[in-house]
């Protein structure tokens, strides 16, 4: 039987990809997504792939809507806690709202995904976590302290349940993608992007779908023993 994946924010962006990717690998694959109707029917015409409704930050939400998904598609075997957003400010400006936006959807997001599902992971001793990090999470960057600091919490939140869950046969790892072509890396004003890409030894954005492969690859049997680790995919920006 397939195994079920289930994607937050998975309609556009890096989570498109990574749906998109774990729908041709064989998995059966849901894809959350918090607001934009449009571009979740629209993937759904794409691609075939089911999509549900919560908001990441609200935990009854995330267990509704986790529930709902393992109704329609059965046990959640992968979960991939990409949902994010970014509220950028330097620090001197920003506000305790842009800081607890980012630290409710991109933090707490990350435990209301998980908890949810990690109790039948344990009964059925298997399961696969994969949290979407950031270059931003291990080096910081101007402007995103709350982002660089729910993004580098995601890395203590792997290696802990990586050692919880690995008797259980479950493993938790985390990606941090560098700068990726999606709307969010976009949105940076043009002159300021520039300068990124100029600090790119790769001299490119990545794509989507290198973060999706690395995602498959962590999600595989093959990745069995590779629990708690951090792959970093960003074009050789930045050295851990
Ligand atoms: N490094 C150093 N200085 C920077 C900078 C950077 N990365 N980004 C902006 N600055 C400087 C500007 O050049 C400007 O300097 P001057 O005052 O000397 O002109 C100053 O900071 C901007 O100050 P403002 O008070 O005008 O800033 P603002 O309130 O208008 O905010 C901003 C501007 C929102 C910070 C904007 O500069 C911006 O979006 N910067 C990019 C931040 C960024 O890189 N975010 C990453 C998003 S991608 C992502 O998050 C995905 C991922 O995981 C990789």
């Amino acid at each position: 039987m397939a195994r079920v994946a289930l994607v937050t924010g998975g309609t556009r962006g890096i989570g498109a990809a990574i749906s998109t990717k774990l729908k041709a690998e064989g998995y059966e694959v849901a894809a959350s997504f918090a607001g934009n109707e449009d571009a979740a029917a629209t993937f759904t015409a794409e691609t075939g792939i089911q999509t549900f409704k919560w908001n990441v930050a609200d935990y009854d939400a995330s267990t509704a809507g986790i529930a709902a998904v393992e109704a329609a598609l059965g046990p959640i075997d992968v979960v991939v806690a990409n949902a994010g957003i970014t509220r950028d400010a330097p620090f001197h400006k920003m506000t305790p709202e842009q800081w607890h936006e980012v630290i409710d959807t991109n933090l707490t997001g990350v435990f209301n995904t998980v908890h949810p599902v990690w109790p039948g992971m344990r009964e059925r001793k298997f399961g696969r976590v994969i949290v979407i990090s950031s270059i931003n999470g291990q080096k910081g960057q101007f402007a995103q302290v709350n982002y660089a600091a729910t993004k580098a919490g995601d890395l203590g939140i792997v290696k802990s349940l990586a050692q919880e869950g690995a008797r259980a046969g479950i493993t938790a790892n985390a990606i941090c993608p560098g700068y990726i072509a999606t709307e969010m890396v976009m949105a940076i004003p043009e002159e300021i992007r520039n300068k990124i890409v100029a600090g790119i030894p790769a001299g490119r954005l990545g794509e989507p779908e290198e973060i999706a492969r690395c995602v498959a690859f962590l999600a595989s049997d093959d990745a069995g023993f590779m629990n708690g680790s951090t792959i970093s995919a960003n074009g050789a920006q930045f050295f851990v």
